[in-house]
């Protein structure tokens, strides 16, 4: 009994030193720092008590720079399986008071084994990144191990949830685990990401820029659209993933989890017919119309500082997941241009890799025109819109509430490629274009009184929903205040669709 005693007492011993990671002094400088340690970030994303830790006194294996008398148990990376709302999920977290939670060989294959795990068990998995990039001791031993986890990644996508989460740096090529993942969330000022850094860009353009302009949540939530989520601390981010998962289901063969709601399904909201401003080049907020009708007015909005001209996120109608993409009538008048082409396309190909219903509000002016977009590409960015919604296979329902012109319209998950259900308020205007641009066209020379009588004739015939009627484009007109219920309607008419594509190896979406 002696003898057992003294192997728990060494196991217990071990097991203490592995829990501190880089030790005591580290873990302040990690605090001190405002920041969390990998294990206290674990322990606050997932439900208590239910992390289990998987290779906990692995240790590296490099001899370099007398590496070998050194080494930490865990070795900078915690990693293993917990719950999240009682639902399994995995998750790694770089542990930064060991060498900078700088990934070593060891540390890959620690990742690569939860990684394998999460697709083997079809639950999602959450990176929790802080590191200082490959461990430059090891040298392309180190490199390799980043291999080995993008190719997981790869493997991985659009068969379970990944989620990536930057609370420190993430430097050079190691941004592009993330990158591959479905979400990045960031910390204000905490979190920063960048291929080169700020000295490299220094030496080798000549160009001075802060590591916060140049890889901080601001600009990446901002400018670069790499970050879905910018918060303000760690602890505001980590609930964010938790909520993020309860619209998700645990992989592509699953389905969201329904959740009860307090919210009458067949609720006619009346100020919804007052929101839409008669005069057609008004703005208005298309949030106002999206958290009137949703579950209980809930929007859980994804990427909102990012081109602000196309609303994307999840919400819940009658209990049930959907994805929402919808242009914003009061930036920049709704109109499509790269960025919110982009945007809307990789959130649609999310929502049909997991089997999330898409729900399109369409304000649409158009495409954006100019040298700038078009020498940027907004064909084969804008194409990406129609291609994604073209491919989905979830059920797809639009509402049109005022614009919904030329290729925008067509793009903007028309009947025509695909969509299930298609409504249009009285106030919609679906035509190949505004009047004034075709009066224009058809009427170049004429003179001001013709061009103007035109201008009425062309609003009547073309500027409403009832030409798109006529043609079938259109399934049903309604009225704003009804939209909740014939949402829900359709979610329910439309719950075992069955549709798949032609059998392919893959598609090749234009990039
Ligand atoms: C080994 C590292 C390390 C690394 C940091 N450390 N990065 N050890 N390999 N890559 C160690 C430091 O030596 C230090 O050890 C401890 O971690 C904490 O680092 P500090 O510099 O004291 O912390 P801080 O001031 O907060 O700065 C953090 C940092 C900086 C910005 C990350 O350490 C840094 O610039 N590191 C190097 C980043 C880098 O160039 N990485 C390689 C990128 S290339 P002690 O013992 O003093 O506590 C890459 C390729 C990936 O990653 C390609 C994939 C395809």
């Amino acid at each position: 009994m002696e003898e057992m005693n003294k192997a728990f007492a060494t196991f217990e011993e071990r097991d203490r030193v592995a829990s501190l990671g880089g030790g005591a002094s580290k873990i302040e400088i990690q605090h001190e720092s405002g920041k969390m340690t990998a294990r206290e970030r674990i322990d606050m994303l997932l439900d208590k008590g239910t992390f289990v830790e998987l290779d906990k006194l692995m240790v590296h294996r490099c001899t370099n720079y007398g590496m070998d008398k050194n080494k930490i148990p865990g070795d900078g990376v915690v990693s293993g399986y917990g719950k999240i709302d009682g639902r399994q999920v995995f998750v790694y977290a770089y542990d930064f008071t060991v060498y900078g939670g700088s990934l070593s060989a060891s540390n890959a294959k620690k990742i690569v084994k939860v990684q394998q795990l999460a697709l083997k068990n079809g639950a999602p998995i959450i990176a929790l990144n802080d590191s200082g990039g490959a461990r430059i001791q090891e040298g392309i031993e180190s490199l390799s191990g980043y291999a080995d986890i993008f190719y997981q990644n790869t493997m991985a996508s659009g068969v379970i949830p990944q989620i990536s989460a930057i609370l420190g740096p993430c430097a050079g090529g190691a941004c592009y685990s993330p990158a591959l993942t479905d979400f990045i969330f960031m910390v204000k000022e905490k979190s920063h990401m960048f291929v080169t850094g700020p000295d490299v860009v220094k030496t080798v353009i000549h160009e001075e820029v802060s590591k916060e302009e140049l890889g901080g949540a601001l600009t990446h939530s901002t400018k670069s659209g790499v970050a879905h989520f910018m918060c303000n601390t760690e602890e505001e981010l980590l609930m964010s993933i938790r909520e993020l998962l309860s619209f998700l289901p645990q992989n592509n063969m699953d389905e969201p989890q329904k959740q009860s709601f307090s919210d009458e399904s067949n609720r006619e909201d009346p100020t919804l017919n007052t929101i839409i401003p008669s005069d057609p080049n008004m703005p208005y907020d298309m949030k106002d119309i999206i958290e009137r009708v949703v579950d209980e007015g809930y929007f859980y909005e994804v990427m909102p500082y990012f081109a602000k001209n196309i609303i994307i996120g999840f919400a819940r109608l009658g209990g049930r997941s959907v994805g929402i993409v919808a242009n914003q009538p009061a930036y920049l008048a709704g109109v499509l241009d790269i960025d919110a082409s982009d945007k809307a396309s990789r959130f649609v190909r999310f929502c049909d890799c997991f089997n999330i219903p898409l729900i399109t509000f369409e304000d649409v002016p158009g495409f954006l025109p100019g040298y700038t977009q078009e020498n940027n590409g907004i064909i084969r960015h804008g194409a990406k819109i129609v291609y994604a919604f073209a491919e989905a296979t979830v059920p797809k329902i639009t509402v049109i509430t005022r614009k919904a012109y030329g290729g925008a319209y067509i793009v903007m998950n028309s009947k025509q490629t695909g969509a299930d259900v298609n409504f249009a308020y009285p106030s919609a205007e679906i035509a190949v274009m505004g009047a004034e641009g075709a009066i224009n066209v058809l009427f170049r020379k004429a003179d001001a009184e013709t061009k103007a009588k035109e201008l009425e004739a062309y609003k009547e015939k073309f500027a409403t929903p009832y030409q798109a009627a006529e043609l079938g484009f259109i399934d049903e007109i309604i009225l704003p205040k009804q939209t909740r219920k014939r949402l829900i309607q359709a979610l329910e008419m439309t719950e075992n669709k069955m549709l798949t594509n032609p059998p392919k190896k893959h598609g090749n979406m234009p990039l």
